[in-house]
Protein backbone atom coordinates (compact mmCIF):
# COMPACT_ATOMS: atom_id res chain seq x y z
CA UNK A 1 0.00 0.00 0.00
CA UNK A 2 1.33 3.32 -0.96
CA UNK A 3 2.14 5.08 2.46
CA UNK A 4 -0.13 8.52 2.99
CA UNK A 5 1.35 11.81 3.51
CA UNK A 6 -0.97 14.16 5.06
CA UNK A 7 -0.38 18.19 3.98
CA UNK A 8 -2.19 19.77 6.70
CA UNK A 9 -0.91 23.70 5.98
CA UNK A 10 -0.22 25.48 2.33
CA UNK A 11 3.15 23.83 1.31
CA UNK A 12 5.59 24.74 -1.54
CA UNK A 13 4.14 23.27 -4.54
CA UNK A 14 7.78 22.17 -5.31
CA UNK A 15 7.95 19.79 -2.23
CA UNK A 16 4.33 18.63 -3.30
CA UNK A 17 5.74 17.52 -6.48
CA UNK A 18 8.44 15.60 -4.77
CA UNK A 19 6.33 14.24 -2.36
CA UNK A 20 3.66 13.06 -5.02
CA UNK A 21 6.33 11.09 -7.06
CA UNK A 22 6.61 8.28 -4.34
CA UNK A 23 3.48 8.92 -2.00
CA UNK A 24 -0.10 9.31 -1.83
CA UNK A 25 -0.46 12.78 -1.11
CA UNK A 26 -3.74 13.76 0.59
CA UNK A 27 -5.10 17.34 2.19
CA UNK A 28 -6.54 18.46 4.78
CA UNK A 29 -7.20 21.80 6.17
CA UNK A 30 -5.38 21.70 9.92
CA UNK A 31 -7.59 23.64 11.66
CA UNK A 32 -10.48 21.77 11.33
CA UNK A 33 -10.21 19.52 13.64
CA UNK A 34 -12.57 16.95 13.22
CA UNK A 35 -11.53 16.64 9.50
CA UNK A 36 -7.42 16.37 10.87
CA UNK A 37 -8.35 13.93 13.52
CA UNK A 38 -10.12 11.84 10.76
CA UNK A 39 -8.02 12.42 7.79
CA UNK A 40 -4.53 11.47 10.45
CA UNK A 41 -6.67 7.67 10.79
CA UNK A 42 -4.99 6.93 7.78
CA UNK A 43 -2.05 9.02 7.43
CA UNK A 44 2.17 7.86 7.44
CA UNK A 45 3.44 11.50 7.50
CA UNK A 46 1.95 14.38 8.75
CA UNK A 47 3.25 17.87 7.68
CA UNK A 48 1.85 20.88 9.38
CA UNK A 49 3.58 25.28 9.09
CA UNK A 50 2.20 26.72 12.70
CA UNK A 51 -1.44 26.53 12.81
CA UNK A 52 -2.23 23.05 13.29
CA UNK A 53 -1.59 21.31 16.94
CA UNK A 54 -0.53 17.77 16.35
CA UNK A 55 -1.39 16.68 20.61
CA UNK A 56 -1.51 13.54 22.13
CA UNK A 57 -5.39 13.43 20.94
CA UNK A 58 -3.89 14.01 17.30
CA UNK A 59 -1.53 11.15 17.38
CA UNK A 60 -3.48 9.10 19.42
CA UNK A 61 -6.00 9.30 16.07
CA UNK A 62 -3.37 8.18 13.71
CA UNK A 63 -2.24 4.62 14.18
CA UNK A 64 0.00 4.16 11.32
CA UNK A 65 1.62 7.71 11.83
CA UNK A 66 5.39 7.37 11.82
CA UNK A 67 6.69 11.15 11.23
CA UNK A 68 5.62 14.68 11.66
CA UNK A 69 7.13 17.40 9.60
CA UNK A 70 7.70 21.23 10.59
CA UNK A 71 8.06 23.02 7.41
CA UNK A 72 9.66 25.75 9.73
CA UNK A 73 10.80 26.64 13.23
CA UNK A 74 9.07 26.47 15.48
CA UNK A 75 7.88 22.83 17.12
CA UNK A 76 5.20 24.78 20.03
CA UNK A 77 2.21 23.07 18.19
CA UNK A 78 3.72 19.66 18.22
CA UNK A 79 3.52 17.53 21.23
CA UNK A 80 6.79 16.41 20.80
CA UNK A 81 6.96 14.15 24.21
CA UNK A 82 3.62 12.42 22.66
CA UNK A 83 5.09 11.61 19.53
CA UNK A 84 8.32 9.71 20.98
CA UNK A 85 6.42 7.81 22.94
CA UNK A 86 4.15 6.37 20.05
CA UNK A 87 8.00 5.86 18.65
CA UNK A 88 6.97 8.75 15.71
CA UNK A 89 9.54 10.91 14.46
CA UNK A 90 9.26 14.93 14.73
CA UNK A 91 11.38 16.82 11.91
CA UNK A 92 11.41 20.29 11.25
CA UNK A 93 13.23 22.43 9.11
CA UNK A 94 15.36 25.08 11.33
CA UNK A 95 17.10 26.72 9.12
CA UNK A 96 14.76 27.17 6.35
CA UNK A 97 13.11 30.69 7.38
CA UNK A 98 15.43 32.43 9.61
CA UNK A 99 16.41 35.04 7.20
CA UNK A 100 12.81 36.02 6.26
CA UNK A 101 12.03 35.95 10.26
CA UNK A 102 15.07 38.15 10.58
CA UNK A 103 14.24 40.62 8.16
CA UNK A 104 10.70 40.48 8.91
CA UNK A 105 11.42 41.65 12.40
CA UNK A 106 13.66 44.54 10.90
CA UNK A 107 11.22 45.53 8.56
CA UNK A 108 8.86 45.99 11.40
CA UNK A 109 11.05 47.70 13.38
CA UNK A 110 12.05 49.74 10.80
CA UNK A 111 8.03 50.73 10.01
CA UNK A 112 7.22 51.39 14.24
CA UNK A 113 10.78 54.08 13.92
CA UNK A 114 8.93 55.86 10.68
CA UNK A 115 5.27 55.57 11.06
CA UNK A 116 5.49 53.89 7.47
CA UNK A 117 1.98 51.87 8.41
CA UNK A 118 0.13 54.11 10.00
CA UNK A 119 1.11 57.27 7.52
CA UNK A 120 0.44 55.17 4.81
CA UNK A 121 -3.05 54.59 5.44
CA UNK A 122 -3.65 58.15 6.29
CA UNK A 123 -2.21 59.33 2.65
CA UNK A 124 -4.29 56.80 1.01
CA UNK A 125 -7.61 58.06 3.08
CA UNK A 126 -6.68 61.37 1.96
CA UNK A 127 -4.65 63.05 4.77
CA UNK A 128 -1.36 64.68 3.98
CA UNK A 129 -0.22 64.98 7.40
CA UNK A 130 3.84 65.30 7.56
CA UNK A 131 4.16 66.24 11.19
CA UNK A 132 2.26 64.04 12.74
CA UNK A 133 4.07 60.75 11.53
CA UNK A 134 7.44 62.25 12.62
CA UNK A 135 9.93 59.06 13.32
CA UNK A 136 13.40 58.46 15.16
CA UNK A 137 16.43 57.58 14.01
CA UNK A 138 17.99 54.10 14.39
CA UNK A 139 21.14 55.17 14.33
CA UNK A 140 23.03 55.90 18.16
CA UNK A 141 19.87 53.60 19.32
CA UNK A 142 20.50 50.60 21.83
CA UNK A 143 18.57 47.33 20.25
CA UNK A 144 17.87 44.48 22.97
CA UNK A 145 17.75 41.71 21.49
CA UNK A 146 15.91 38.89 23.57
CA UNK A 147 16.84 35.91 22.19
CA UNK A 148 20.28 35.20 20.62
CA UNK A 149 19.92 31.86 18.70
CA UNK A 150 19.93 31.76 15.12
CA UNK A 151 17.25 34.36 14.24
CA UNK A 152 18.38 37.22 16.72
CA UNK A 153 22.03 36.45 15.28
CA UNK A 154 20.66 37.30 11.77
CA UNK A 155 18.97 40.24 13.35
CA UNK A 156 21.90 41.48 15.18
CA UNK A 157 24.23 41.57 11.91
CA UNK A 158 21.50 43.15 10.37
CA UNK A 159 20.44 46.12 12.41
CA UNK A 160 24.37 46.19 14.02
CA UNK A 161 24.55 48.15 10.35
CA UNK A 162 22.40 50.96 11.20
CA UNK A 163 25.27 51.96 14.24
CA UNK A 164 23.35 50.76 17.33
CA UNK A 165 24.58 49.47 20.25
CA UNK A 166 23.52 46.01 20.96
CA UNK A 167 22.78 44.12 24.02
CA UNK A 168 21.07 40.52 24.49
CA UNK A 169 19.77 38.72 27.12
CA UNK A 170 19.82 34.92 26.60
CA UNK A 171 21.72 33.07 30.10
CA UNK A 172 22.19 30.07 27.39
CA UNK A 173 24.46 31.65 25.12
CA UNK A 174 28.44 32.24 26.01
CA UNK A 175 29.70 35.36 26.32
CA UNK A 176 32.76 35.26 23.79
CA UNK A 177 30.14 33.98 20.86
CA UNK A 178 28.21 37.65 21.59
CA UNK A 179 31.60 39.07 21.86
CA UNK A 180 32.32 38.13 19.15
CA UNK A 181 29.73 39.62 17.46
CA UNK A 182 29.68 42.62 19.26
CA UNK A 183 27.06 41.94 21.52
CA UNK A 184 27.43 42.76 25.49
CA UNK A 185 25.31 40.02 27.28
CA UNK A 186 23.17 41.53 29.96
CA UNK A 187 20.46 40.38 32.10
CA UNK A 188 16.93 41.13 31.21
CA UNK A 189 16.39 44.12 33.92
CA UNK A 190 19.57 45.78 32.43
CA UNK A 191 18.33 45.20 28.88
CA UNK A 192 14.62 46.52 29.07
CA UNK A 193 16.17 49.52 31.42
CA UNK A 194 18.34 50.20 28.63
CA UNK A 195 17.05 49.78 25.04
CA UNK A 196 15.94 51.99 22.95
CA UNK A 197 14.48 48.93 20.76
CA UNK A 198 14.39 45.58 22.12
CA UNK A 199 13.17 42.46 19.56
CA UNK A 200 12.13 39.19 20.37
CA UNK A 201 13.24 36.17 19.24
CA UNK A 202 13.04 33.27 22.01
CA UNK A 203 10.96 29.88 21.62
CA UNK A 204 7.72 29.68 22.96
CA UNK A 205 8.10 26.85 26.24
CA UNK A 206 6.81 26.95 29.49
CA UNK A 207 9.90 29.25 30.71
CA UNK A 208 9.52 32.21 28.19
CA UNK A 209 5.34 32.43 27.95
CA UNK A 210 4.88 35.24 29.30
CA UNK A 211 8.51 36.92 30.12
CA UNK A 212 7.72 40.09 28.93
CA UNK A 213 4.88 41.16 31.09
CA UNK A 214 3.61 44.03 33.64
CA UNK A 215 6.52 44.13 35.84
CA UNK A 216 9.01 43.64 32.89
CA UNK A 217 6.81 46.45 30.99
CA UNK A 218 6.93 48.81 34.30
CA UNK A 219 10.59 48.79 34.13
CA UNK A 220 11.65 49.81 30.31
CA UNK A 221 13.32 52.81 29.26
CA UNK A 222 10.25 55.51 28.45
CA UNK A 223 9.74 55.14 24.56
CA UNK A 224 10.94 51.86 24.06
CA UNK A 225 9.59 49.96 21.15
CA UNK A 226 9.54 46.58 20.74
CA UNK A 227 8.67 43.73 18.00
CA UNK A 228 7.77 40.75 18.43
CA UNK A 229 8.30 38.35 15.47
CA UNK A 230 9.12 35.33 17.06
CA UNK A 231 5.82 33.78 18.88
CA UNK A 232 2.61 35.15 20.44
CA UNK A 233 2.36 34.72 23.85
CA UNK A 234 6.08 35.80 24.68
CA UNK A 235 4.94 39.33 25.22
CA UNK A 236 2.09 39.80 27.15
CA UNK A 237 -0.89 41.73 24.72
CA UNK A 238 -2.82 43.16 27.16
CA UNK A 239 0.14 44.20 29.04
CA UNK A 240 1.74 45.50 26.36
CA UNK A 241 -1.66 47.76 25.15
CA UNK A 242 -1.81 49.17 28.67
CA UNK A 243 1.65 50.39 28.45
CA UNK A 244 1.42 51.85 24.86
CA UNK A 245 -2.29 53.70 25.94
CA UNK A 246 0.10 54.87 29.02
CA UNK A 247 2.85 56.16 26.73
CA UNK A 248 5.94 53.94 28.42
CA UNK A 249 6.16 52.60 25.11
CA UNK A 250 6.27 54.23 21.80
CA UNK A 251 5.28 51.58 19.71
CA UNK A 252 5.37 47.97 18.47
CA UNK A 253 5.46 45.85 15.63
CA UNK A 254 4.06 42.35 15.79
CA UNK A 255 3.82 39.42 13.43
CA UNK A 256 2.72 36.80 16.12
CA UNK A 257 -0.46 36.60 18.67
CA UNK A 258 -1.57 34.36 21.77
CA UNK A 259 -4.42 32.68 20.05
CA UNK A 260 -3.87 32.79 16.14
CA UNK A 261 -5.49 33.15 13.58
CA UNK A 262 -6.16 36.64 15.73
CA UNK A 263 -8.53 39.37 13.99
CA UNK A 264 -8.79 40.91 17.32
CA UNK A 265 -6.42 42.28 19.48
CA UNK A 266 -5.94 45.06 21.93
CA UNK A 267 -2.86 46.24 20.26
CA UNK A 268 -5.07 46.64 16.56
CA UNK A 269 -6.67 49.97 18.65
CA UNK A 270 -3.33 51.98 18.18
CA UNK A 271 -1.24 53.79 15.03
CA UNK A 272 2.05 52.65 16.47
CA UNK A 273 1.04 49.42 16.58
CA UNK A 274 2.64 47.52 13.02
CA UNK A 275 0.73 44.40 13.12
CA UNK A 276 0.79 41.70 10.35
CA UNK A 277 -0.78 38.10 10.27
CA UNK A 278 2.46 35.98 10.86
CA UNK A 279 4.44 36.60 8.26
CA UNK A 280 7.91 36.00 9.21
CA UNK A 281 8.07 33.10 7.20
CA UNK A 282 6.05 33.62 4.36
CA UNK A 283 8.55 34.61 1.51
CA UNK A 284 9.04 32.50 -1.19
CA UNK A 285 12.48 31.23 -0.72
CA UNK A 286 11.71 30.53 2.96
CA UNK A 287 8.62 28.93 1.76
CA UNK A 288 10.71 26.44 -1.02
CA UNK A 289 13.04 25.79 1.80
CA UNK A 290 10.95 24.68 4.41
CA UNK A 291 9.14 22.80 1.84
CA UNK A 292 11.68 20.71 0.69
CA UNK A 293 13.94 19.87 3.45
CA UNK A 294 10.89 18.57 5.21
CA UNK A 295 9.86 17.01 2.07
CA UNK A 296 13.24 15.00 2.00
CA UNK A 297 13.06 14.28 5.68
CA UNK A 298 9.73 12.79 5.50
CA UNK A 299 10.83 10.75 2.28
CA UNK A 300 13.57 9.42 3.80
CA UNK A 301 11.36 8.23 7.14
CA UNK A 302 9.34 6.87 5.15
CA UNK A 303 11.75 4.90 3.54
CA UNK A 304 13.07 3.68 6.81
CA UNK A 305 16.25 5.10 5.76
CA UNK A 306 18.38 7.69 8.42
CA UNK A 307 17.08 11.06 8.08
CA UNK A 308 19.89 13.53 8.82
CA UNK A 309 19.65 17.07 10.09
CA UNK A 310 17.63 19.50 7.54
P1 LIG B 1 16.93 29.28 18.23
O1 LIG B 1 16.63 28.06 19.02
O2 LIG B 1 18.05 29.24 17.26
O3 LIG B 1 17.21 30.51 19.22
C1 LIG B 1 16.45 30.74 20.36
C2 LIG B 1 17.36 31.38 21.40
O4 LIG B 1 16.57 31.66 22.56
C3 LIG B 1 18.50 30.45 21.86
O5 LIG B 1 19.75 31.09 21.73
C4 LIG B 1 18.17 30.15 23.32
O6 LIG B 1 19.33 30.04 24.13
C5 LIG B 1 17.36 31.37 23.70
N1 LIG B 1 16.49 31.11 24.85
C6 LIG B 1 15.77 30.01 25.12
N2 LIG B 1 15.10 30.17 26.29
C7 LIG B 1 15.42 31.40 26.74
C8 LIG B 1 15.03 32.14 27.88
N3 LIG B 1 14.19 31.64 28.80
N4 LIG B 1 15.53 33.39 28.03
C9 LIG B 1 16.38 33.93 27.10
N5 LIG B 1 16.81 33.25 26.01
C10 LIG B 1 16.31 32.00 25.83
O7 LIG B 1 15.56 29.68 17.52
P2 LIG B 1 15.37 30.61 16.24
O8 LIG B 1 15.47 29.80 15.01
O9 LIG B 1 16.23 31.81 16.39
O10 LIG B 1 13.83 31.00 16.39
C11 LIG B 1 13.40 31.90 17.37
C12 LIG B 1 11.89 32.02 17.37
O11 LIG B 1 11.42 32.57 16.14
C13 LIG B 1 11.11 30.72 17.54
O12 LIG B 1 10.03 30.95 18.43
C14 LIG B 1 10.51 30.46 16.19
O13 LIG B 1 9.38 29.69 16.23
C15 LIG B 1 10.22 31.88 15.77
N6 LIG B 1 10.01 32.04 14.33
C16 LIG B 1 8.97 32.83 13.93
C17 LIG B 1 8.75 33.01 12.58
C18 LIG B 1 7.59 33.84 12.10
O14 LIG B 1 7.00 33.50 11.09
N7 LIG B 1 7.25 34.94 12.74
C19 LIG B 1 9.58 32.40 11.63
C20 LIG B 1 10.63 31.61 12.08
C21 LIG B 1 10.83 31.43 13.44
C1 LIG C 1 8.22 29.06 12.22
O1 LIG C 1 8.32 28.79 13.42
O2 LIG C 1 8.89 28.48 11.36
C2 LIG C 1 7.28 30.13 11.81
O3 LIG C 1 6.30 30.41 12.69
C3 LIG C 1 6.89 30.09 10.40
C4 LIG C 1 5.60 29.47 10.00
O4 LIG C 1 5.26 28.42 10.45
O5 LIG C 1 4.95 30.07 9.18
Amino acid sequence: MTPVVLIAEELAPAAIEVLAHDFDVRHVDGTDRPALLSALSEADAVIVRSATQIDAEAIAAAPRLKVVARAGVGLDNVEVPAATARGVMVVNAPTSNIVSAAEQALALLLAVARNTASASAALKAGEWKRSKYTGVEIQGKTVGVVGLGRIGVLFAQRIAAFGTRLIAYDPYIQPARAAQLGVRLVGLEELLRESDFISIHLPKTPETVGLIGEKELAVVKPGVRIINAARGGLVDEQALADAIAEGRVAGAGVDVYAKEPCTSSPLFAFDNVVATPHLGASTGEAQDKAGLAVAKSVKLALQGEFVPDA
